[in-house]
């Protein structure tokens, strides 16, 4: 009788972590445990110019639990582009999250660690940097001028990038990226589960028209005081002020001794810069009392803005794809999630990231101190590839978005 008991009450503790876990949808989750390869396919894309580079199904050189294994690129100056589908499904009225871990072993100076959220229906075997896509996210680096967070949201053809900056750092470490998106318009970025930038999907990218501007016709009024300082009338040139000289006879100079005045003429004393001497006079400013700033043109609601409610929605989600180009290879993605719950993916992250973070960490100093040995050792730096030099050229993100808008696809 007692276990019976004991064994409903189980029942009852696992349908309730059931219930939790159901409350989430989850579109697609990804923790690349075996049999991976039969949810991705990997593009052709380049490989007729042999140029496109092989993953790697590993933890990496460190990690915080061997058997967790992500896919990696394994080969430097390569394109890699891989893609999985799930049911396809729309957004409207629901919370978009969109997460996943990214680990550039490699000292990353040019390459790609961002994924794509695609919709529609593509050709998954030529899926490429051309391929249209929903959603851009996560980071990108080449060389010392272009480094960042990709957010870009895809609309009628659009790419638009988003305006703020989002603060990231790059070491060897895995990081986990989150992108969640509201029926409100709003967004979250998160990075290793905490907030690095939010607003509204309105300000923050110009995927419409701005609401209001500065109203064009607007003009100036005659009386506009916009000088901030303006001459004191009551201060007035004192007498005699321009009768001072600006150098002086200096008194303390004396006639040399053997001085030939029938040579060299009388004798006189050099010039010296007058002490009472300030320059041309100067009347004073004062701060004007009716100064009101710097004029701008009141705003106006915007007539070319057309309120979109659904301007978050993707009606016809369906891929997640990663399509990179790496000058030295060894990032390794992991951890995808694809949901409409912003807590069951910080449960997600807190289970995944969360559990291996501090493992990881002490994994890559115990290799960096094991390197830094072997190097003391031989009195020489140990032939690491990460040193070494690849030659790169640094693109141009923004041409190439506005490529990508104007319907040209030229690569990098
Ligand atoms: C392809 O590239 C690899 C190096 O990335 C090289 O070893 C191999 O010989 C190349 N194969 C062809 C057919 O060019
Ligand atoms: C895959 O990764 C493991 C761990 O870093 C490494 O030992 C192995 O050589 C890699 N394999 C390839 C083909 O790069
Ligand atoms: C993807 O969605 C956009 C709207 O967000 C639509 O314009 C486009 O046609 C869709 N692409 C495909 C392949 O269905
Ligand atoms: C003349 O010399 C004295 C003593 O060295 C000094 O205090 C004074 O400032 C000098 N005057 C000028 C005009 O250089």
């Amino acid at each position: 009788m007692a276990t019976l008991k004991k064994l409903s009450v189980i029942a009852i503790v696992i349908s309730m972590s059931l219930f939790l876990l159901v409350n989430a949808d989850v579109y697609f989750e990804e923790r690349f445990d075996d049999g991976w390869e039969d949810r991705w396919v990997k593009s052709d894309w380049k490989k007729s110019e042999n140029m496109s580079g092989e993953w790697n199904h590993t933890a990496g050189k460190w990690s915080g639990d061997p058997l967790d294994k992500g896919i990696q690129t394994t080969q430097d100056l390569k394109y890699y582009a891989i893609s999985a589908e799930f049911p396809e499904f729309n957004n409207k009225d629901k919370t978009l999250v969109f997460q996943f871990s990214v680990k550039h072993e490699q000292k990353l100076n040019c390459g790609g660690g961002y994924m794509k959220l695609i919709n529609g229906t593509i050709n998954q075997q030529v899926f490429d940097s051309d391929t249209p896509y929903s959603i851009m996210f996560g980071p990108d680096i080449c060389g010392e001028n272009n480094k960042k967070v990709h957010v870009i949201l895809s609309r009628n053809g659009k790419n638009n990038q988003i305006k703020k900056e989002i603060s990231y750092t790059i070491d060897q470490l895995t990081h986990l990226y989150t992108l969640i998106i509201r029926p409100d318009a709003t967004y979250n970025i998160l990075i290793d589960n905490e907030q690095k930038q939010s607003g509204s999907l309105y300000s923050d990218w110009d995927i419409l028209p701005p609401r209001q501007i500065r109203d064009p016709d607007a003009k100036k009024p005659e009386d506009w005081e916009d000088r901030e300082f303006i001459a004191d009338e009551k201060d007035s040139k004192p007498e005699g002020y321009d009768n001072i000289p600006s150098e002086i006879p200096d008194q303390n100079a004396s006639k040399p001794e053997d001085w030939n005045t029938e040579e060299k003429g009388e004798w006189k004393a050099p010039l010296i810069p007058n002490p009472e001497y300030k320059g041309p006079w100067k009347q004073k400013k004062i701060r004007n009392p009716n100064y009101k700033g710097k004029w701008k043109a009141p705003m106006i609601d915007n007539p070319e803005f057309v309120d979109d409610p659904d301007i978050y929605v993707y009606p016809n989600l369906r891929y997640v794809g990663i399509e990179l180009w790496q000058v030295r290879a060894g990032t390794l993605f992991d951890n995808i999630l694809i949901c409409d719950d912003p807590e069951y993916a910080k449960k997600v992250a807190e289970e995944t990231w969360g559990e291996i973070k501090y493992a990881e960490k002490a994994e890559f100093e115990k290799a960096e101190k094991l390197k830094k040995e072997e190097e003391n050792k031989l009195g020489t730096p140990l032939n690491d590839d990460d040193e070494e030099e690849l030659d790169y050229e640094e693109p141009d993100w923004e041409a190439k978005l506005k490529e990508d808008d104007e319907g040209k696809h030229d690569e990098l």
